[in-house]
């Protein structure tokens, strides 16, 4: 609606996980690297934690946009299923193609799929968003599948990515084998002031503002990084609206009033 008042292409503070929308913060770096070492080395199991809307999903779709080729992956977005639900899915999204849905028959397959690649000189990988949700059967399952290895080498990585309950959850006493194997294990931050400044400015330039509109002045950009924590959801919340608000009240630039009338406005929806 604002977008022609602003001269944006599209809206720059949308909710999804758009990767044309990445802003690399020294966390989301740091997370990606994690990760990327942990399958490129095929060091088994990685978690990555960070509360709610700190970026998870976001560098899961970045992570596969940039893994080389050779390594083959499957996603699993929302483990609410199974455990032998969990183990099809994972199969289906590899691209194999199975007889039987027993679960020696998944396992013999993927067993005999990973060993292919390997042979191919190739690496696989599964990434489980929302890992928080797994329950301690589907955790188990996954301890299994990271038993498949050769003599030499892993055969398949595992990255599980979550809210911090995943952390507690890989701390209970039933689940500590799988705890012993996590070799990479990284907290995602929230960005600090300067990066939400930065987050912000990078949003508006991807969204194509070309005339240079609109302005976000100083304190409304303090306010922004008091409301948020720097948490890049609530980034989004507070300056979708702020641009709402200032294309309604017609104005160019948004201030610390603009976004004090957001911030009203949310708390009283809450
Ligand atoms: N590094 C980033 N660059 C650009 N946008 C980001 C970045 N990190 C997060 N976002 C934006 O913040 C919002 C929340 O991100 P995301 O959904 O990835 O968080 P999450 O940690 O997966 O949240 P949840 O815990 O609810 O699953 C999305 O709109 C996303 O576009
Ligand atoms: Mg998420």
């Amino acid at each position: 609606m604002y977008c022609r008042h602003y001269g944006f292409k599209e809206k720059p503070f949308n909710v999804t996980s758009d990767p044309a929308f990445f802003y690399l913060s020294r966390r989301h770096k740091e997370a990606i690297a994690c990760m990327s070492y942990g399958i490129e080395q095929r060091k088994g199991i990685i978690t990555v934690t960070g509360e709610i809307g700190t970026g998870k999903t976001t560098i899961c779709r970045t992570l596969l946009h940039q893994l080389d080729k050779s390594i083959k992956t499957a996603l699993v977005l929302n483990p609410y299923f199974s455990e032998l639900q969990l183990l099809e899915f994972i199969v289906q999204d590899f691209g194999i193609k199975v007889k039987k849905r027993t679960r020696l028959s998944l396992i013999n397959e993927l067993n005999g799929f990973l060993i292919n690649e390997s042979c191919s000189g190739n690496n696989a990988a599964i990434i489980i968003d929302e890992a928080q949700n797994l329950t301690v059967r589907q955790l188990e399952q996954i301890r299994l599948l990271s038993n498949l290895e050769t003599d030499k080498e892993k055969l398949l990585q595992i990255i599980l990515i979550g809210q911090p309950e995943l952390r507690e959850k890989l701390g209970l006493r039933e689940l500590r084998q799988i705890k012993q194997r996590v070799m990479v294990d990284y907290h995602i931050e929230p960005l600090d002031n300067d990066e939400v400044k930065d987050y912000i400015l990078h949003r508006l330039s991807i969204a194509g503002s070309d005339r240079q509109k609109p302005e976000f002045t100083e304190s409304a950009l303090r306010e922004i990084c008091q409301f948020s924590h720097g948490v890049p959801r609530l980034i989004n919340l507070i300056c979708d609206r702020a641009l709402l608000l200032g294309f309604i009240k017609e104005k160019d630039c948004i201030s610390e009033a603009i976004i004090r009338d957001c911030i009203k406005d949310i708390r009283v929806k809450q």
